[in-house]
């Protein structure tokens, strides 16, 4: 039986970076969920398709996977490696608007659910430990303030030179939690069983060693 972690959080709570290195020390593999929603709204934006009958639709030209190289995810689309290209605001937000769609997500499950059963996972999103791996062996809820979240988006898009400013990213952040909470189907919630974690006040390695405690305590 394959051990399965599950970190969900609200947008800019670290869990990519902290998750990836959580799964290095521990030998998962690190999966990314929220990739899965962002290459759905990229396909769904070649293909033209903005209402979700057009996305349902969509759907039927998608074909989706993800593959791992040296810890790293990649994400497959009709063939071609779009890991980098999902990567932008604008894919941000449709993300958010796609997985809105019951047939998206339904899509997307029994993708989710294979890898888990198959490998050691750390999976992090936002309905994981809710609804994709209710019986997963650990659930994280990693948390921080609105405000400390756009602070650490805007240094790590700092560098690039088309990035927006600090308070757009903040606004961003707000519109798409509130849009990830009070969807109909597979809101952001922290599962009851979750361990909540608040990583306001707390440097990325303390986030780390303390999620390793965590792992080392329960499983
Ligand atoms: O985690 P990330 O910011 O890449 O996710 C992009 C969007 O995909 C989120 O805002 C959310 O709407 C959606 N998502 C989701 N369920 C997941 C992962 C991501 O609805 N498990």
């Amino acid at each position: 039986m394959s051990i399965n972690i599950a970190i969900d959080g609200p947008a800019g709570a670290g869990k990519s970076t902290i998750a990836r290195a959580v799964a290095a020390a521990l030998g998962f593999i690190y999966v990314d969920t929220g990739a899965l929603y962002r290459t759905v709204a990229l396909h769904a934006k070649r293909k033209g398709a903005e209402t979700p009958e057009q996305i349902t639709a969509a759907l039927q030209t998608a074909e989706i996977s993800l593959c791992f190289s040296e810890g790293t995810q990649h994400v497959i689309l009709c063939g071609e490696d779009v890991s980098g290209l999902i990567r932008t605001p604008e894919i941000s937000m449709a993300a958010s608007v796609v997985s809105a769609i019951p047939a998206v997500r339904q899509y997307l499950f029994d993708l989710q659910l294979e890898l888990a059963k198959q490998n050691n996972v750390i999976m992090d999103g936002r309905d994981i430990g809710t609804v994709v791996l209710p019986h997963a062996d650990l659930k994280i809820f990693l948390t921080a303030s609105p405000e400390e979240r756009a602070r650490r988006r805007y240094l790590e898009l700092s560098a690039k030179p088309d990035c927006p400013p600090m308070d757009e990213i903040l606004q961003d952040i707000i519109k798409r939690d509130e849009a990830d909470r009070n969807r109909a189907v597979s809101p952001l919630r922290q599962a009851e069983d979750a361990v909540l974690v608040d990583t306001t006040q707390m440097d990325q390695q303390q986030v780390i060693d303390h999620l390793l405690g965590l792992c080392r305590e329960r499983l």
